[in-house]
């Protein structure tokens, strides 16, 4: 299995992907790809016991029937990749931490990556390379759409649409039945209480959109 990026979610996941391994669940060997890997990183990775072999362009190259996941937080990153790799026959598991909960009628996009403490709980439609970080909740009817990520103790209510690529900050809230716009990011700590448009940033409580999503912070 090959897990593109070597920061803090890439060893979560190769973490996420020990304890599958722990139960019998293997996608054969873990290496991570990296184009610029910091050299904490490089030593973090080293102490994990996971190798680096190489960039994405390395990847794409020699992909035979890889199982890959895209470890990156950023979605429009995320994006990048998976169009690249879309001309290999890469494939994308779908990974659940054991610690997690998905209930009835829940689908999962493929790539998207469930971690521990993480619940959904019932018809919710979660799209491909989506990510649901620690303690995360989903309530009933979401959709969460390609891309899309949730950080640690986010709370998504029942009914609502997080459109592609957008994020929502640790411990934020999204209430019922809200629409919250592509690539749009919310702020560790908000309340969402109104639809929110495609490519803001908003943060605090109730959330207030302060600023457009500029390409260095883009999610
Ligand atoms: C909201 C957010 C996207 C803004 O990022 P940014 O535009 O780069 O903002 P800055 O860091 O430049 O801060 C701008 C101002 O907003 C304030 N601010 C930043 N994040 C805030 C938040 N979540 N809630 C309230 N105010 C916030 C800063 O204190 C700063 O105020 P000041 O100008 O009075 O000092 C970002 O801070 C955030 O919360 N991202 C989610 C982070 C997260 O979930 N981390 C956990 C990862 S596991």
């Amino acid at each position: 299995m090959v897990v593109v990026g070597a920061g803090g979610f890439g060893r979560e996941v190769a973490s996420l992907l020990f304890e599958l391994r722990s139960r019998g669940v293997g996608f054969g060997d873990i290496g991570v790809v990296d184009d610029r890997p910091s050299m904490a990183n490089r030593a973090r990775l080293h102490s994990l016991g996971v190798p680096l072999i190489g960039t994405v362009d390395d990847l794409v190259r020699n992909c035979r029937e890889t199982p890959v996941v895209l470890a990156i937080g950023s979605a429009t990153a995320r994006r990048a990749i998976a169009d690249r790799l879309s001309v290999t026959d890469a494939t994308f598991p779908i990974l659940v931490h054991p610690q997690a909960s998905v209930g009835a009628g829940v689908t999962l996009g493929e790539g998207s990556v469930i971690c521990a403490g993480a619940r959904l709980s019932a018809q919710i439609r979660v799209g491909r390379h989506v990510h649901v970080d620690q303690n995360a909740t989903v309530g009933h009817d979401c959709d969460l759409e390609d891309f899309v990520r949730l950080n640690p103790q986010s709370c998504v209510s029942g009914d609502v649409t997080l459109e592609t690529g957008s994020l929502v900050g640790a411990n934020a809230t999204i209430l019922q039945g809200l629409r919250v716009g592509g690539h749009t990011l919310v702020g560790a700590g908000a309340v969402v209480t109104h639809d929110l448009p495609a490519g803001v940033v908003a943060s605090g409580v109730p959330a207030r959109v302060h600023a457009r999503v500029v390409a260095a912070q883009a999610g």
